[in-house]
């Protein structure tokens, strides 16, 4: 099936039969989501994988007694970095150039240049920045899970505080952006199973533009060229 045809058959499951997702299944999501981009490839965000009932009992209640927490496979929480540091960018960098045999100083005018820039923004921007780069990672997996035929709810509704408390997250530099369980429908008690899928028109949500929509801007050009500085 094309990944359009995919899309179309996954929904947000509403209720979930208890089925076990097999091993290879979940590896495929869990590489999917490895895969994403990221923003200058940091990566600023990681999973966790919890399958145990006990401890998805406990999620259950942070997560507005939902039932899909319980009754999925595996529940797959994203935990973002809450802010940037020099050591954390360096070492994703160190470790990148070592993989690609180049000196560690390769990028080092890059890497400035983003943590100066990261710095003037504060913490709460910077953690919402990373934040935003674990959804892009989410979505792969999403749409993974789609063309593996597994079922998978995309969530926010949960206290962030409190699943970060449960699972220890407190200084460990990392906080929970949102949460996928996966799993399989379970039809005859999934109201939303065979309702329409919504989307906005393709007339409404796409827009093409010349310079002739554009406005007559007299602002200045940006004056950094990123392409000298990249590898610099
Ligand atoms: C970031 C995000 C958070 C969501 N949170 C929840 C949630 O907590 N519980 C839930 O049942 N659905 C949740 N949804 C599902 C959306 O309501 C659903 O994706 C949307 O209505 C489109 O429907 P579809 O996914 O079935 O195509 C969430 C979706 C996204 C992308």
């Amino acid at each position: 099936m094309s990944l359009l045809e995919d899309l179309k058959w996954r929904y947000a499951t509403k209720k979930m039969n208890g089925a076990k997702v097999p091993q290879e299944k979940l590896d495929y999501i869990l590489e999917a989501a490895r895969l994403a981009p990221s923003s200058s490839g940091l990566q600023q965000y990681k999973i966790i994988v919890i399958s145990d009932k006990a401890l998805l009992e406990k999620i259950k209640g942070i997560a507005y007694s939902q039932s899909q927490i319980t009754d999925c496979s595996h529940l797959l929480v994203w935990v973002a970095w809450d802010g940037y540091s020099d050591t954390r960018i360096s070492t994703v960098f160190n470790a990148m150039m070592d993989e690609r045999g180049l000196p560690h100083n390769t990028m080092d005018s890059y890497k400035s240049l983003i943590l100066n820039l990261y710095e003037t923004k504060g913490k709460e921007w910077q953690a919402h920045h990373a934040a935003k780069q674990s959804y892009i990672s989410f979505a792969m997996a999403i749409a993974a899970a789609a063309e593996q035929k597994v079922d998978a709810t995309p969530m926010e509704g949960f206290v962030p505080e409190q699943l970060d408390e449960l699972l220890k997250l407190k200084g460990t530099g990392y906080k929970s952006t949102v949460i996928l369980p996966l799993g399989y429908r379970e039809e005859a008690n999934d109201w939303l199973v065979n309702m329409k899928k919504v989307r906005t028109p393709k007339e409404a949500f796409i827009t093409e533009m010349t310079i002739a929509d554009a406005a007559e801007t007299d602002g200045t050009p940006v004056t950094l060229n990123l392409e000298d500085i990249i590898t610099k």
